[in-house]
C-alpha cells in the first residue's frame, strides 16, 4: 500500500516512514526537503499519485498566533484537494488530545481550525489525538520560564512517547477509516510541575519548577482535566523513568529531552 507522510521528516513522520517499511508498505516522507511544500503545494499532485493514504504529521515552524492559524489553515486546505484530486481513500492526521476545550491557546486554535477543515472536506479521514511527547518536555519548560523558575499548572497530564505515537498512528494508518477521532496517550498520569521537575533533573537542568494554578501553558488555563484523554484512549507502553534512562543525544538533530 502506498502511503504518503506529510511530515515524513520531523519527529513523528521519521519514524512513521521507517515503521510503515519495516512492514513492506511504500512510504513516502513529503516534506520541503523532499521536494514537497503543503504552502505552495509544490510537488504535491506528484507524491500522491497511486497514494491509498495521506497521513499529515506535519507542523508550523512558528508557533506565534497569526502564522500558525495561517500554517494549518492553508496547509490543510491544499492538501486536502490535492488528496481529493489523487483519489486518496483515508486522510489521517495528528492533532492534539483537548483541542476543542482549551480555546484560550492559538495553537490549539489553529489545531481545531484544521481538524474542523478535515471534518467538513467529504473525504474518509481518521483524526489522532495524542497527548504531550516526552521529547516536548524541555520546551514546556523552555516557553515556562522566567528568569530560572519554570511555572506550571499542577494539573493532571498523560504524556506518550513520540515513539508510541508513530506505532500508534501506523497502526490506524493501514486500517480502515472511522470518520471521527481515536485518543492515544501514555501508561501513566503525573501532574504537570512533577513531570517537568523530573525531565529537567534527568538532564541536570537546574532550573527550579513551580506549581502555580494560574501559570499558562503556551497561552492558556488549564483546567484538572484539560490535558487528559477519555478512558477509552489507546495507550503507548513506555514509562518516562525507562525513556528518560534511554541515553542521550550528543548533538542537535535527534529528539531533545
Ligand atoms: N509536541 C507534542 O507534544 C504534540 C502532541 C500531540 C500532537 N502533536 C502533533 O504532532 C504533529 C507532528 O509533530 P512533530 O513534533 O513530529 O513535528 P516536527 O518534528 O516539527 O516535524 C514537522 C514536519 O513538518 C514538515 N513541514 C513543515 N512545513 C512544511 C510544509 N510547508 N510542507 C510540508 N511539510 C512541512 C517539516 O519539514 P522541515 O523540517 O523540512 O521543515 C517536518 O518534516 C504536529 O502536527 C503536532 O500538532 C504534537
Amino acid at each position: 500500500m502506498k502511503l504518503v507522510i506529510i511530515g515524513g521528516t520531523g519527529l513523528i513522520g521519521s519514524k512513521l516512514v521507517s515503521k510503515l517499511r519495516e512492514y513492506g508498505h511504500e512510504a513516502v516522507a513529503a516534506a520541503p526537503d523532499t521536494g514537497v511544500n503543503t504552502l505552495t503545494g509544490e510537488g504535491l499532485a506528484e507524491a500522491l499519485r497511486g497514494a491509498a493514504v495521506v497521513v499529515d504529521v506535519s507542523n508550523s515552524p512558528s508557533f506565534e498566533e497569526k502564522a500558525v492559524m495561517s500554517f494549518f489553515t492553508t496547509s490543510t486546505q491544499n492538501l486536502l484537494s490535492f488528496a481529493a484530486e489523487a483519489g486518496v481513500g483515508h486522510y489521517v492526521a495528528l492533532s492534539v488530545v483537548g483541542t476543542g476545550r482549551i480555546p484560550d491557546s492559538p495553537y490549539l486554535r489553529a489545531k481545531n481550525a484544521q481538524e474542523a477543515l478535515i471534518k467538513s472536506a467529504g473525504l474518509p479521514y481518521t483524526i489522532v489525538h495524542a497527548t504531550q511527547f516526552f521529547e516536548f518536555v524541555k520546551r514546556i519548560a523552555d516557553e515556562a520560564t522566567e528568569g530560572t523558575t519554570v511555572r506550571l499548572p499542577p494539573v493532571l497530564i498523560q504524556p506518550m512517547a513520540a515513539e508510541d505515537v508513530a506505532k500508534a498512528v501506523g497502526r490506524i494508518a493501514v486500517g480502515p477509516p472511522i470518520n471521527g477521532t481515536v485518543e492515544v496517550a501514555g501508561p501513566q498520569q503525573f501532574r504537570f510541575d512533577e513531570l517537568i521537575r523530573q525531565g529537567l533533573g534527568a538532564r541536570h537542568d537546574s532550573r527550579e519548577v513551580v506549581a502555580d494554578s494560574h501559570a499558562r501553558y503556551f497561552g492558556a488555563e488549564l483546567g484538572e482535566r484539560s490535558l487528559i484523554p477519555a478512558n477509552d484512549a489507546r495507550l503507548g507502553e513506555i514509562r518516562f523513568q525507562d525513556w528518560l534512562g534511554q541515553p542521550m543525544p550528543l548533538s542537535g538533530g535527534a529528539p531533545q529531552r
